[in-house]
């Protein structure tokens, strides 16, 4: 049984950090609508590059004899537009499918709460792709409950 380590990323872990994050757009692609645009990955290295700083960001990264096999990202925010309260929004949470069903989901998702609780946050929020079951009763199990969904259909379907 290797060793996990789940830590705060330094500036040096982001290069195999997007690469954990390729896994999760692989995932993710079949259940997008709106088309990527080709930056994202740019622009996601310069979003880890701020993180890492920022003391109002954290990215959370889990190393198993030297490589890294997990993601979280958290960034504060203020999720309601009818609420000035801040609360954690986390997002690129991803365990190598090889290291998966050990916890460090878990303590990924724990060090992230760490973080909120240092900046006084009471709630962490993400957003789930609605057929990502395996991802939802992963949230659930930890303690998290749907608060709104987000509906789409093609306009051109909708002219009757
Ligand atoms: C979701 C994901 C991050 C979970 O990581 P993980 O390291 O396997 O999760 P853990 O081992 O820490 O599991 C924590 C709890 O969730 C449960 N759980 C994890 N995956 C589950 C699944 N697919 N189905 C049901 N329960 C699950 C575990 O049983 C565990 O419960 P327990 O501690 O009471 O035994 C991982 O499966 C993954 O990377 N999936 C693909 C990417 C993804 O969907 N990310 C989320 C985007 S919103």
């Amino acid at each position: 049984v290797s060793t996990v380590r789940v830590r705060i990323a330094r500036v040096e872990d982001i290069d195999e950090a997007l690469e954990l994050l390729a896994g999760l757009n692989e995932l993710e692609g079949a259940w997008r609508v709106f088309p990527p645009r080709p930056v994202v990955f740019s622009e996601a290295r310069d979003r880890y590059a701020r993180l890492v700083t920022d003391a109002d960001g954290i990215v959370v990264v889990a190393e198993a004899e030297g490589s890294l096999v997990g993601l979280g990202v958290g960034e504060v925010s203020r999720p309601s537009s009818w609420s000035d309260e801040r609360a954690l929004d986390v997002a690129n949470v991803y365990v190598d499918p090889a290291h998966r069903r050990q916890g460090i989901g878990r303590a990924i998702v724990a060090e992230l709460a760490l973080f909120a609780a240092g900046r006084g946050l009471e709630r962490l929020v993400l957003r789930v792709f609605a057929p990502n079951h395996e991802a939802a009763a992963f949230w659930r199990r930890l303690g998290f409950e749907p608060r709104l969904v987000q509906f789409t259909a093609r306009t051109d379907e909708l002219m009757s």
